[in-house]
């Protein structure tokens, strides 16, 4: 018996040494921790239970049947986060480099069904050369048993998608259908063709680094959600966005204790406003204020800053925070804040989390860029995607909410269930200036008139009894007070319910 059991030793201490001590060092040397040592972060220590560490590829070609590692190149299994189930793979670059065989993707692919039977949420932690190369097709049709899963499962568990290392080719579009992409700096890259074909394609010469590092996808593609240091700071990060997230569709939004009163008043916030309407201010300070224990998980933090996206709680309970930032291009809603923000606002209706919006909005940007870019289809994204929530929304516009714009966000017309304005709002069809240039043209070459137009223009229309008068706006409330009005907004909320008419799917302007 003693023989059989050392031998299960034996075997399974072969699959942990992965690709072997050499390779294990290199990735050390690189500054990236081996799969296991990931998996052993993410988790609550001692809690991943694997499957699958002995699966080996069936590819006889160039010499592969010589060269067999148990696991093939992927750490599967299941463990908790803070004591809730997720499921996850981890590929693991010392062995074949982490690229994809049949294998590898039977191991993902039953990975992910499991998880969708316990509708648990997915992770998979990337570090990867992509196509098993030597299995040819036969890796291309496990890619897509993957990509078919990841559609699947989208918008019943969350799905998460973390870059550890090179990702390529086939390993980009996983997770680009899942939730939430995140990378580690300076470590790892994401393209569809590598810096060499690039050069032989286009004569384009390109760094990785420059061509899908970090830098490229958070700032400038918005393929990335975000990145991290390294990859100690990412897996904890992934650990305390996962505490946000319901584990699905049906289970409602998870709830942590906590000391934070929400009937807590801030006094700052009565001055958050500054007097002069052209000033910035950091409309973060108004969310890291309201929410809980000043507890918030910002997504999409470096692209489209003019808005800003994330999680926090109230009275324990996730909320999708979807703010204008005053302090970026004056709080604008252009065509990469509106796509960053709609996607953001459908992931919190597929999951049920309800959405609070700040609105300080001077409108749509102008110009030729914007419309030649698609600026119409794109404000139409977020105008859509607010439109279709059934979740909570509660709308609080600090100060400006112009034109267009005022629709868009979350406004009583297109669903919000209770729309708050600060003593500070201007709600208009557009500012004073612009307004009497229109409807005062024949008054323009006299300064006393427009400047009186401009008074009456401004008393009339920038402030929040306008709309109040008419029932737009349910109550023009206190700053101070604006966290204790949310809870209670959302605790009286907490059960609505709205049925949308049905239909296959609806047709988003993609
Ligand atoms: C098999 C691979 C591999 C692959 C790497 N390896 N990629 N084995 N298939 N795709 C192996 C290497 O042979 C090597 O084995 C080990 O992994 C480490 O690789 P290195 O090249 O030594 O590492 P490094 O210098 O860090 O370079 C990493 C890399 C490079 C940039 C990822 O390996 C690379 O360019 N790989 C190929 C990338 C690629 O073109 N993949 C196919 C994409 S096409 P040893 O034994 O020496 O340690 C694709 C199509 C799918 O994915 C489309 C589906 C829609």
């Amino acid at each position: 018996m003693k023989d059989i059991l050392d031998r299960l030793e034996k075997r399974r201490a072969a699959a942990r040494a992965g690709g072997g001590v050499a390779r294990i060092e290199a990735q050390h040397k690189r500054g990236k921790l081996t799969a296991r040592e990931r998996v052993d972060l993410l988790l609550d220590k001692g809690s991943f239970e694997e499957f699958d560490m002995f699966v080996e590829h069936s590819s006889t070609d160039f010499g592969m049947e010589k060269t067999k590692i148990p696991g093939d190149g992927v750490v599967t299994g299941w463990g908790t986060v803070n004591g809730r189930t997720v499921y996850l793979f981890a590929k693991d670059f010392t062995v074949f480099g982490g690229s994809l065989s049949e294998a590898h993707a039977r191991k993902i692919t039953k990975i992910q069904d499991m998880a969708m039977r316990a509708r648990a949420p997915i992770v998979g932690l990337y570090d990867s050369g992509g196509a098993r190369i030597q299995e040819g097709v036969a890796s291309l049709a496990g890619y897509a048993d993957v990509f078919k899963r990841n559609v699947i499962a989208s918008g019943v568990i969350p799905q998460i998608s973390v870059i550890m290392g090179p990702c390529a080719g086939g390993d980009v579009y996983s997770p680009a259908m899942t939730d939430f992409v995140f990378m580690v700096k300076d470590t790892s890259y994401m393209f569809v063709t590598g810096p060499d074909v690039v050069k032989t394609v286009t004569n384009e010469v390109v760094t990785a680094e420059e061509l899908g590092g970090a830098g490229v996808h958070t700032t400038k593609s918005s393929v990335a959600d975000g990145a991290f240091e390294n990859d100690v700071e990412t897996l904890l990060q992934m650990r305390r966005l996962i505490d946000f997230l319901p584990a699905n569709n049906e289970a409602g939004v998870p709830e942590w204790p906590t000391q934070d009163d929400p009937a807590r008043e801030d006094k700052s916030l009565d001055t958050l406003v500054p007097d002069n309407p052209n000033k910035p201010y950091d409309i973060k300070e108004l969310v890291h204020k309201v929410v809980d224990e000043g507890d918030f998980f910002e997504i999409g933090a470096a692209f489209a800053r003019n808005i800003v996206t994330g999680f926090g709680r109230i009275a324990g309970r996730s909320v999708g925070f979807v703010a204008n930032q005053p302090m970026v291009l004056a709080g604008v809603l252009d065509s990469d804040a509106s796509r960053k923000a709609a996607r953001f606002v459908r992931f919190c209706d597929a999951f049920n989390i309800p959405i609070v919006t700040f609105v300080d909005v001077p409108g749509f940007l102008p110009g030729t860029a914007q419309e030649y870019g698609g600026l119409i289809k794109h404000g139409a994204k977020l105008l859509f995607a607010y439109s279709q929530c059934t979740v909570p929304l509660v709308t609080v516009i600090t100060r400006k909410a112009y034109g267009g714009a005022y629709d868009v966000m979350a406004s009583k017309h297109i669903g919000g269930d209770l729309n708050y304005a600060w003593p500070t709002a201007q709600i208009a069809v557009m500012g004073a200036k612009g307004a009497v240039e229109i409807i005062f043209r024949a008054d323009m070459n006299d300064p006393a008139k427009i400047a009186a137009r401009t008074k009456e223009y401004e008393e009339r229309f920038l402030s929040p009894f306008a709309a109040a008068e008419k029932g737009y706006i349910d109550d023009v409330i206190m700053p101070h007070s604006t966290r204790r009005r949310i809870a209670r907004a959302l605790a009286m909320l907490r059960d609505k319910h709205v049925e949308m008419p049905k239909r296959k799917h609806d047709n988003l302007p993609l």
